[in-house]
């Protein structure tokens, strides 16, 4: 694209010249990608993030000596005629390839240290992750970054488009705040102002777009940095973007038929789109997981029924004693796997806490290997029946007391064996994931944690349970109320989550007291919150998008760090700029680090 403000140095691109520009003046600014002296008649390749362009010094009055201060990735000036190479030296491989530039001048903008150049960011860049992310600069000039950094720009142009059509209001909330609860920890800072005193920074805008409702503001969007000190992974970062969204008035229904919009928009799906709907419950049984990756099949079945009378006390044990039996059958069609590869699985699932994965195959009517001497035909008949797929396969066995590690541990290998044959298919694909529980007990805390966050609405046939439910009872009826709350889902990812949410001040209260909060805690940490739902709430909803999950989609990569300009590493450091870092001994003074010594005096 020509600039249509004038005032640059460069007049075009490294990447647009082509022959109809041939008998031009121009000047191309950009990094010296490649040098090189063929008898005498000397080349430079020019290069910025929309292409290459090689410059020719054939015609070249200067003192060619200039050429030896052109070091790689040094930056360079050049004024020169632009003009069609000759048919031999033409090269359709590359866009500006039928053309070349006779330099007139030449000027090294910014020289390169070329011995000290941790590598050289073009073509196959050798160079291990940790080197990559300590000059990202560097790897930023690369072709996959630039293009990520481009398609991140359009995506948020896109949905602010969606958006405003749709008549919401961007607003900014403070990155100073309080405590919003997400299920992780704060990032604080601590005050100079206010000594012994923090802020947090927001886990999410999830207290102030539900006040911007309260306040009026009726659709409410925006792009925003959200902060968790958790535990990091392929897929997470401890400052992360969301696309935040609050809408009065809003139905479930609502919210769906709006994501599909943007979803539609940001992936060019010109036929629209329509997500289907999977229960919480389904999604755990049929995939283990409550984020599945439905691009293939594979999903599990139930079998603990089959094997309540079973001699295999492994199966009959969790069976017969509310646990679980989970299966999933590998037909030969899909893939096959030889005995020392079934027995690596158990490596697949000792993170989720599962011991092993029992299994058998069948061969042309017999059953073979593994468990095989306890599969008798009654079972084998119900295992068969269960099956879409029939016939040579294996079958495999994740039975557990803990139906979280059965679950977890037929996911992961479910997860494993798509990736292992390809069993994906090439579309994204999307789920709505609803009917949440509205909480989830927590053993190391010994009391409930709300699933979502405690903004979220019990469903309005779980109102009673909600209302009459004991905090501290695991098992009670707190444990069966479900939430009015959604998941988007794709390719085994959560894109993003939210919730019709609690507008009544003392359901609200009840929420907090539901886990274990005392008054004094609601109080202080809440009060204003609980105070501002006493003064006309319209009913409200929303969700986030995580948009850096989108983008990992985009770009088909599992890397969160791909998709970000600045990432961090798994744990949480900045190796480019060395952070976090220890600050000056005076920093911690004006800050009052030196609190409990204070104190104690
Ligand atoms: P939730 O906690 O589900 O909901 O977050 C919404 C989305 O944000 C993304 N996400 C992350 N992305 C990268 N790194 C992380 N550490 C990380 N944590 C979350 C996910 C997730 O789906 N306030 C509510 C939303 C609401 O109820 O409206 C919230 O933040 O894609």
């Amino acid at each position: 694209m020509v600039d249509s403000i004038k005032g640059r140095i460069n007049g075009h691109n490294c990447g647009e010249l082509r022959e109809e520009n041939s008998g031009t003046e121009v000047v191309l600014c950009g990094w010296v990608n490649k040098s090189r002296d063929l008898g005498g008649i000397h080349f430079i390749d020019i290069r910025d993030k929309y292409g290459v362009t090689q410059l020719n010094f054939e015609d070249f009055k200067g003192d060619l000596s200039i050429l030896k201060d052109c070091s790689l990735e040094s930056v360079i000036r050049a004024k020169g005629l632009v003009r069609v190479r000759p048919d031999s030296a033409q090269n359709r491989k590359m866009e500006t390839g039928m053309v070349e530039l006779l330099v007139s001048e030449i000027e090294v903008m910014s020289q390169s240290d070329k011995d000290n150049i941790p590598f050289l960011p073009y073509g196959q860049v050798g160079a291990s992750d940790d080197l990559k992310l300590k000059y990202r600069y560097l790897d930023l000039r690369t072709k996959k970054l630039q293009d990520m950094l481009k398609l991140r720009s359009q995506t948020t142009f896109k949905v602010r488009n969606v958006l405003m059509n749709e008549d919401f209001v961007e607003v900014e909330t403070p990155m100073l705040y309080k405590s919003t609860p997400e299920g992780a920890r704060d990032y604080i800072v601590p005050s100079r102002v206010h000594p012994s005193q923090v802020y947090a920074l927001p886990q999410s805008p999830q207290t102030l777009k539900q006040l911007l409702m309260i306040g009026g503001t009726d659709k409410y969007f925006q792009i925003c940095k959200c902060f968790r000190d958790e535990d990091l992974r392929s897929d997470r970062q401890p400052e992360f973007t969301q696309i935040d969204m609050e809408i009065s008035f809003a139905t479930p229904e609502y919210i769906k038929n709006l994501i599909e919009k943007l979803l539609a928009e940001i992936f060019g799906l010109k036929d629209g789109l329509s997500i289907p709907v999977m229960g919480f419950d389904e999604a755990m049984d049929i995939y283990g997981c409550d984020k599945p990756d439905a691009r293939f099949e594979l999903k599990h079945m139930k079998a603990a029924e089959l094997f309540k009378s079973s001699e295999f006390k492994v199966f009959s044990g969790p069976a017969n004693s509310g646990g679980l039996v989970k299966a999933i059958f590998l037909p030969e069609s899909m893939g096959t796997m030889a005995r020392k590869d079934i027995d690596a699985l158990v490596e697949v699932v000792r993170p989720y806490g599962g011991k092993g994965v029992a299994w058998f195959k069948t061969q042309d009517g017999k059953r073979t290997g593994g468990v095989s001497k306890f599969i008798t035909d009654e079972i084998y008949s119900g295992l068969d029946s269960m099956s879409p797929e029939k016939g040579n396969g294996l079958w495999m066995f994740f039975a557990d007391m803990n139906h979280e590690v059965a679950h977890a541990s037929a996911d992961a290998v479910r997860r494993f064996l798509g990736n292992k044959f390809e069993l994906h298919c090439k579309e994204n694909v999307f789920l709505w994931i609803n009917d949440f529980p509205l909480f989830e007990w927590s053993e190391e805390a010994g009391r409930f944690a709300a699933r979502h966050h405690p903004f979220t609405q019990p469903k309005a046939c779980d109102l009673e349970k909600f209302l009459n439910g004991a905090p501290g009872d695991k098992n009670g009826s707190l444990s069966e109320c479900k939430a009015d709350a959604y998941d988007v889902v794709c390719n085994g990812y959560e894109l993003g989550g939210g919730s019709i949410r609690i507008y009544d001040n003392k359901i609200q209260s009840h929420m907090f007291k539901c886990l274990n909060m005392t008054d004094e805690e609601i109080d202080s940490q809440f009060g204003f919150f609980i105070n501002a739902l006493k003064f006309g709430v319209p009913p409200h909803g929303g969700l986030a998008f995580g948009l850096d999950r989108i983008m990992m989609i985009l770009m088909k990569t599992e890397f969160i760090k791909d998709v970000i300009a600045f990432p961090k590493t798994n744990s949480a450091t900045d190796m480019m700029a060395g952070s976090p870092s220890r600050p000056a001994a005076a920093q911690l003074e004006e800050l009052h680090f030196n609190w409990n010594q204070k104190e104690k005096k």
